[in-house]
């Protein structure tokens, strides 16, 4: 038997699309079962700030890993994933009512970043720095694609390099008592990448 035909469904497809040394960044094309666990326990860190929603569990990771148009991608060191972040079309985040309230709703050229996480062990040593630079040059590059958005805490965005606007203001960020703000992120302010695509 071709042992090239044999797959195990339970290891993710994805593109190695950064490393240096035992640290590797990886473009996940489909999420394979193996790596859910690893995922759902970094997960909890999200919980501790952010509420429950945010706790991955196997339909969630369906919904944000496995889903066309979003763009997962993850970090490991020596071989096990250590944080992630993930990029959602505005549009696939309809249910949630602050989507449809962007101007740019329904033009399908903002990613807006859902997730982005570090283990604590790992925080502070240009992991992090690295896997945001990586996600955002893979955003501009998605057809379509001009802006990221988010939601951070407030004062974060002051120090993100970038062209950055701060869209509006929540007073209480689903239910955490902290001020939040919206914000939308250029990625392609020389419309470099747009005259490609158009
Ligand atoms: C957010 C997090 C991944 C940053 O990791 P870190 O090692 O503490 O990061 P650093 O302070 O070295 O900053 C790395 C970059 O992330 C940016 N950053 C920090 N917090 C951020 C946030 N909440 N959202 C987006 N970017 C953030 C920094 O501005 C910096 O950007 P730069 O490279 O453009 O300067 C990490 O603190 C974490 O996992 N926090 C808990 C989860 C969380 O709050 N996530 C954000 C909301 S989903």
């Amino acid at each position: 038997m071709n042992k090239a035909l044999i797959q195990d469904s339970s290891l993710s497809e994805a593109d190695e699309i950064a490393s240096s040394g035992n640290f590797i960044i990886e473009l996940i094309n489909r999420l394979g079962e193996k790596d859910y666990k690893p995922l759902i326990e970094i997960s909890h860190s999200l919980a501790e700030e952010y509420g429950e929603k945010y706790i991955l569990n196997d339909n969630t990771i369906g919904k944000y890993f496995n889903r066309e148009g979003s763009l997962p991608i993850i970090a490991r060191f020596q071989k096990k994933i250590i944080g992630y972040i993930i990029g959602m079309p505005l549009e696939l985040l309809s249910q949630e009512p602050w989507s449809r309230l962007d101007e740019n709703y329904g033009k399908f050229n903002t990613l807006y970043t859902y997730a982005f996480v570090i283990q604590n062990k790992y925080k502070k040593n240009g992991y992090a720095k690295t896997l945001k630079k990586v996600y955002l040059n893979w955003a501009k590059k998605r057809e379509g694609i001009i802006f990221s958005t988010g939601h951070v805490k407030k004062g974060i965005s002051s120090r993100f390099k970038g062209k950055i606007e701060i869209i509006n203001q929540i007073e209480n960020w689903q239910g955490t008592e902290e001020i939040f703000e919206y914000y939308r992120r250029n990625l392609d302010p020389e419309k470099i990448h747009q005259k490609k695509v158009g």
